[in-house]
């Protein structure tokens, strides 16, 4: 008769869940992440939407901590550190912060390792111990499992392959200042620059029709529906460099499959194949046609909220 709430903070929104032992969802939700410039601010609003369920489903039962997923998490010390895609800058002791609120423990881990843990779990990569969780949303994200578990690293920060560089010398992050980084290119925020570099030198292309603001990845992944060579070249290109940076993170860590998450998957074999064929011609031939590439079966939220509900139950 155990609770926990599972968090997934992400660029744009976080969402929430109250998870029972047996990790069933009871009750989620969400808040909107950017509303909140001030971390103080978003904390008290999600207190605000979650403690009313804690009592409603924590009668009899026993409320036992917060398990929280976020980009640029760090596990050892309960830290979101200067993280690229949020708008709080700095150092916050955000499961710290969390624990005071709540008066309950706080874990947390990268937003991208909870999804992989929720995964193994729960749904697409359970009976997997070697495997690479790759989201793909506001930001690029990973979580590596090697052997049945997380790597974390020497500083607990391991496992940021969305800022690995794919193109050097490339695109100019626009929060790093890295350049040629996966996340410049194969985030929704990279496909929206790739859209707008290309339609500039395409007049004909129906990415054209759009203003400025409206170009994003929903709208390349209509266009290429439709046909649009331009849009279509645009998930291509993508594609391309996802491939070329799987093939890598395939021969650093041989895992049996790379699981694929978040909004750009949405647009499905206009990226996946190109993906696909860049990572096989890239790969040494020891490698070659093993590594399945799966998308996840769990719905987006859900496998963050569950892998990060998870870290409550960890000893
Ligand atoms: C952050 C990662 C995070 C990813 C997805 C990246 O910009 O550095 O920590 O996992 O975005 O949210
Ligand atoms: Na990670």
């Amino acid at each position: 008769k155990r609770i926990a709430l599972g968090i997934d903070v992400g660029g744009t929104n976080t969402k929430y869940g109250l998870v029972n032992h047996r990790g069933e969802i009871l009750e989620k939700g969400s808040i909107k992440t950017d509303d909140y410039p001030e971390v103080e601010d978003f904390m008290n609003a999600l207190y605000e939407k979650i403690s009313p369920l804690i009592t409603k489903y924590c009668g009899e039962k026993q409320f036992e901590g917060i398990g929280v997923g976020a980009p640029n998490a760090n596990y050892y010390r309960g830290t979101i550190e200067q993280a690229p895609n949020l708008q709080w800058k700095g150092v916050i002791p955000f499961a710290e912060m969390m624990s005071e609120k709540f008066s309950v423990p706080c874990k947390m881990t990268n937003d991208a390792n909870a999804a992989a843990l929720g995964e193994m779990m729960f749904g697409a990569a359970r009976g997997m111990k070697d495997f690479i969780m790759i989201t793909l949303g506001t930001g690029v994200g990973s979580g590596i499992i090697a052997n049945g578990q997380l790597i974390y690293g020497h500083d607990g920060f391991a496992g940021e392959l969305g800022h690995t560089i794919v193109k050097p010398g490339g695109r100019k992050h626009w929060s790093t200042g890295s350049e040629g980084s996966l996340e410049a290119y194969a985030s929704a925020t990279g496909i929206t620059i790739t859209a707008k570099k290309m339609r500039a030198e395409f007049p004909h292309s129906m990415l054209n029709s759009y203003k400025e603001e409206e170009i994003d990845s929903k709208v390349v992944f209509e266009c290429a529906q439709k046909n649009d060579e331009v849009a279509v070249e645009v998930f291509r290109y993508t594609g391309q460099k996802l491939g070329e940076a799987f093939a890598n993170f395939v021969m650093f860590s041989s895992p049996e499959a790379i699981l694929l998450f978040g909004g750009v998957i949405k647009a499905g074999d206009f990226i996946m194949k190109p993906t696909k064929l860049h990572m096989e011609r890239n790969l040494l031939p020891i490698f070659r046609n093993k590594v399945k590439l799966v998308f996840s079966e769990l719905d987006e939220a859900d496998a963050a909220i569950l892998g990060a509900s998870a870290l409550v139950w960890e000893k």
